[in-house]
């Protein structure tokens, strides 16, 4: 993490001032260290270069978000997870529930050390080289530099995304949920000039990936990765021009939440902009009448008290609810499933 940045984040319990402690630099980057907030309750640490501002127990590795909503830790397709949702009935599953809960009490510290434990830090170092393991079935490219980051792919819904984004013209950039980084390094890469970029991840592992392949481009010093929950952005209010958000709100439970912050994060004038499956639950098969499945309508009661993703136009109303304007939309077909990519502006 580079030293300049730390004027722009804030603690995400309470707001106040983050200070740089215990720290140790290399070259231009703080490598390790903590932030620990004025009121001197929380703090955050720095490992191998990534900050990780972050409740612990909202560090993740990757679970369908049913599963999250449901409590249930365990990494399975979403159909499986809704499948759960069928066996437990929604009563059951509305019973277990957990709402998204306001982010005030103090962090754990003593929880913190574990993530210096030695398995994940030579699991980090492994991704902060570059070099993508088998991640869940994710595994795609054998290292990160591999990937080109050119602008007409052959997506065309991806291209469109790119285009608006870099149309706006934006100086400062936050990616949420940016995983890997395909969003966020293609826009970096291609943009004109930027102040800086951040991409925010709650999967720790994706941040080292992430500032790797940002650390490649020629933005590098003006991009960074940081270990976040996006429900609860460690970042100043009106700070950033442009909020992007690629491909996640399925795999999100708190939208509503996400919208807010995004919300406060961007400066009046400042642009939303997101791409997702409009309806990622519109396959009949989720609607058979066998025991374990579940029909569409319980399954939007559940998304709807589980503050997750459901289809485009609960989501749109979200946004406008909030204070967004929505300002251009365009509608994908890719792979037999339909998409949109939307244009939101802050203005009050
Ligand atoms: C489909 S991937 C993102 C793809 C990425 N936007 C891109 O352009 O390549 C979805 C990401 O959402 C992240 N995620 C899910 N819930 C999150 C949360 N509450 N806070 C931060 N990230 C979250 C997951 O860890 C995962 O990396």
């Amino acid at each position: 993490m580079k030293k300049s940045h730390l004027r722009y984040l804030q603690c995400p319990v309470c707001g106040r001032k983050p200070v740089l402690v215990d720290h140790r630099i290399s070259g231009s980057e703080i490598s390790r260290g903590k932030l620990l907030c004025e009121t001197g309750l929380h703090f955050f640490p720095i490992v191998l270069g990534r900050p990780l501002i972050i409740k612990d127990n909202s560090i993740a590795n990757w679970l369908p978000p049913i599963n999250k909503a449901l409590g249930i830790n365990i990494q399975e397709s979403y159909q499986d997870s809704l499948g759960r949702l069928g066996e437990m009935g929604i009563e059951g599953a509305l019973s277990r529930n957990e709402k998204v809960k306001p982010c005030r009490k103090p962090f754990n510290d003593e929880n913190y050390f574990k993530y210096y434990d030695r398995k994940i830090l030579n699991k980090a170092k492994y991704r902060k080289s570059g070099v993508f393991f088998n991640y869940y079935n994710r595994m795609r490219f054998k290292k990160y530099s591999d990937l080109k980051f050119i602008k007409n792919s052959g997506n065309e819904m991806f291209n469109k995304f790119l285009d608006i984004c870099l149309c706006l013209k934006p100086k400062k950039i936050l990616d949420l949920a940016s995983g890997s980084g395909s969003l966020l390094t293609s826009l970096v890469n291609n943009a004109k000039e930027i102040d800086f970029a951040y991409g925010v991840d709650n999967d720790i592992f994706c941040t080292w990936s992430l500032q790797y392949r940002l650390d490649h481009l020629k933005n590098a010093g003006r991009t960074e990765a940081f270990g976040v929950d996006v429900r609860y952005l460690p970042f100043k209010d009106n700070l950033f021009d442009l909020v992007t958000c690629n491909v996640s709100l399925t795999e999100i439970q708190g939208i509503s939440q996400l919208l807010t912050e995004a919300f406060r994060v961007l400066r009046t004038g400042g642009r939303l902009v997101i791409c997702n499956l409009s309806e990622p639950f519109k396959s009949n098969y989720y609607q058979t009448e066998s025991s374990s499945w579940i029909k569409m309508k319980d399954i939007k009661k559940f998304c709807k008290a589980a503050d997750l993703f459901f289809d485009f136009p609960r989501f749109n109303q979200f946004a406008e609810q909030i204070g967004f304007k929505g300002n251009k939309e365009f509608f994908f077909s890719r792979n037999n499933n339909d998409y949109f990519v939307k244009v939101w502006s802050k203005t009050i």
